[in-house]
C-alpha cells in the first residue's frame, strides 16, 4: 500500500497556520494527500493553501470551543479523512496561582478536549475502512512536572497517554495512532514563549519526518537525538524530584 492508499485521500491538520502544523501540511500534500487546514487565522492558512500544489481546504475555527470543532466537522463532511494531526495547542506560562483562569481553561479545551473530539468523530470511519491514522502532538514537558507551565505540561501528559491508549485500541482495526513527544522545536510558538534556544532544538521538518516514519511502527516517538536521550534520562533514570528540579532550573533561562 502506498502512503496515500493507507492515509488518504485527505488529512486534517489542526493548527496548520504555522510551525509544526504547517510543516505537516506541506509534507502530507507533497505525499499526495489533500489537506484540510484548520486554525483561527485565515491569512496564513490561505497563503499556505496557495503554496501547495495539491488539493486543500481552509477551515477557520477556534478549536478550543465546541462551536469550532462542530464547524470543522460541517465543512469537511463531504471529505474522507484518512489521517488526523492533532497539533494545535496553547501554553500559558507563569506562576499557577496568578494565571488567568480563562487561559488555563482554553489550554485544557484546546490541548485535551479538541484531540478527543476530533478522534471520536473521525476514528470510527477509519475503523470501518480498516485503515487510517492519528498523530497527537505531545511534549517532553509532559514527561515530568514542569514548573511554570503546569497546565500545559499536564495537558501534554494527557495527550501522550491518550494517544498510546488509542494505539493499542486501534491496532486490531488497522488504524495507526502515534504520540509524537517533541522537545524544543524552532517554531513561531517557541519564539513567542522563550528567551533562548534550548539545547537540541530541532526544525519542524525533523519532527514531521520522525512522526511519519514512526506512524504504524510504534506507539510513540521522540524526534531528535538530544530529546530522545533527555526523555530516557528524565523519565526512566533520574528520581522524579531530581528530574523536576532540573526542568525548573533549565526553564529559568528559557521561559519568559
Ligand atoms: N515548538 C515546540 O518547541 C514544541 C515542543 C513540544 C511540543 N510541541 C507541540 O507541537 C504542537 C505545535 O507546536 P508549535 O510550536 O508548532 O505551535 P505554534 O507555532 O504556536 O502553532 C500553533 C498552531 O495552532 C493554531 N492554534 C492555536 N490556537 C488555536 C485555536 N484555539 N484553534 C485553532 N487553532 C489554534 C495556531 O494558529 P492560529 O493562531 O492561526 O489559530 C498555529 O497554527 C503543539 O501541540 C505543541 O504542544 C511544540
Amino acid at each position: 500500500m502506498t502512503f496515500k492508499d493507507r492515509y488518504g485521500p485527505w488529512a486534517l491538520i489542526a493548527g496548520a497556520s504555522e510551525g509544526i502544523g504547517a510543516a505537516f501540511a506541506r509534507e502530507l500534500s507533497a505525499r499526495g494527500l489533500g489537506v484540510v487546514l484548520v486554525a483561527r487565522r485565515q491569512g496564513p492558512l490561505a497563503s499556505l493553501a496557495a503554496e501547495l500544489a495539491g488539493p486543500s481546504r481552509v477551515v477557520v475555527a477556534d478549536l478550543s470551543a465546541s462551536s469550532g470543532t462542530e464547524k470543522v466537522f460541517a465543512e469537511m463532511a463531504d471529505l474522507e479523512i484518512g489521517l488526523v494531526v492533532a497539533n494545535a495547542a496553547l501554553s500559558p506560562i507563569g506562576p499557577f496561582t496568578t494565571a488567568d483562569p480563562g487561559a488555563l481553561q482554553q489550554a485544557m479545551d484546546l490541548n485535551c478536549r479538541a484531540p478527543v473530539v476530533l478522534a471520536r468523530h473521525l476514528l470510527p470511519g477509519m475503523v470501518q475502512r480498516k485503515r487510517g491514522g492519528l498523530i497527537v502532538m505531545s511534549s517532553l514537558a509532559g514527561q515530568q512536572g514542569s514548573p511554570g507551565i503546569a497546565v500545559y505540561a499536564g495537558t501534554k501528559a494527557f495527550d501522550g497517554v491518550f494517544a498510546e491508549s488509542l494505539w493499542a485500541e486501534m491496532r486490531p482495526h488497522g488504524v495507526d495512532v502515534l504520540a509524537c513527544v517533541a522537545g524544543a522545536v524552532a517554531t513561531p510558538g517557541l519564539e513567542r514563549n522563550s528567551k533562548g534556544r534550548a539545547p537540541g532544538t530541532v526544525t519542524p521538518d525533523v519532527v514531521v519526518s520522525a512522526a511519519l516514519k514512526a506512524l504504524g511502527r510504534k506507539p510513540r516517538v521522540v524526534p531528535g537525538a538530544v530529546s530522545s536521550f533527555s526523555a530516557v534520562l528524565m523519565s526512566r533514570l533520574l528520581p522524579r524530584g531530581t528530574a523536576i528540579r532540573i526542568i525548573e532550573r533549565a526553564s529559568r533561562g528559557v521561559l519568559d
